[in-house]
């Protein structure tokens, strides 16, 4: 399995629609969420994210010129869902594209794996709760850390970062927005990715066991943590072919 940077581009710009920003009332501030675990062995910085208009421009002509499928092919939902896609982003501007994505804390974090640096882009909720246990969230295939945002909405609704049981973290995979993709001719299989995960968790100071769930690709990638690594302790896959089992 080949993630090519081509992607890039085009599924940084696939978010959900912003119907949240500035109209969900928090109990928390974002950086009171945004205190990593002590124990960090890499550099992780907070970040921002940010857009050109250009980036956006070319996301709204992209869709404008998508190609449907022909109506009597019988895939009406792709075509609903393109047109859909297209109307919403037709509304989206840099202000409030920046304003939904970064409502989370966002990080990124420099790693190396088997020798090679990379980076990893994540959006995270940190608890201060001592016993929190650490959940990884990982998108599918096309996808984004997006796909958690209302879910991040719930958990700070629910809980303070005083009190959360859970630290959850949702890493861009590896060549997916704003992660590192790994070299053009290297082989980025799911070994490969998920050899990254679990480095990328144990290096940001989650060394002491975790749970992974995924969508789509990611369930692939939930389902291999679950096998590889001792540090992952359970987990949950939905929908891609893994079926329900404890790794
Ligand atoms: C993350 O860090 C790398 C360098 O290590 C940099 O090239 C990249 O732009 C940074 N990404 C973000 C989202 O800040």
């Amino acid at each position: 399995m080949y993630f090519s940077k081509l992607l890039l581009g085009f599924f940084s710009l696939f978010v959900s629609t912003p119907t949240h920003a500035g109209d969900f009332s928090y109990n928390e501030p974002s950086t009171a969420w945004a205190n990593l675990p002590a124990g960090s062995s890499i550099p992780v910085e907070r970040v921002r994210l940010s857009f050109s208009p250009d980036e956006v421009l070319q996301m709204q002509d992209s869709l404008k010129h998508a190609r449907h499928s022909y109506l009597n092919s019988g895939d009406r939902d792709q075509n609903d869902w393109i047109s859909r896609a297209s109307d919403s982003w037709s509304e989206i501007t840099v202000p409030n594209l920046e304003t939904d994505l970064n409502r989370h804390p966002q990080f990124n974090a420099s790693l190396a794996v088997d020798g090679q640096s990379s980076n990893i882009h994540f959006m995270a909720l940190f608890s201060q709760e001592p016993a929190a246990i650490p959940i990884v969230l990982l998108h599918g295939w096309p996808g984004n850390v997006a796909e958690f945002s209302d879910l991040f909405d719930i958990f700070r609704s629910r809980y303070s970062p005083a009190d959360c049981p859970f630290h959850l973290i949702v890493p861009s995979l590896p060549g997916y927005t704003f992660s590192s993709g790994n070299p053009i001719l290297d082989r980025a299989d799911l070994v490969r990715v998920t050899r990254t995960i679990d480095r990328f968790l144990a290096d940001i100071g989650l060394d002491n066991g975790y749970i992974a769930h995924g969508g789509d690709i990611g369930s692939y990638i939930a389902r291999m943590l679950g096998s590889y690594s001792s540090n992952c302790k359970g987990g949950l896959f939905p929908d891609g072919t893994c079926s329900l089992r404890d790794c």
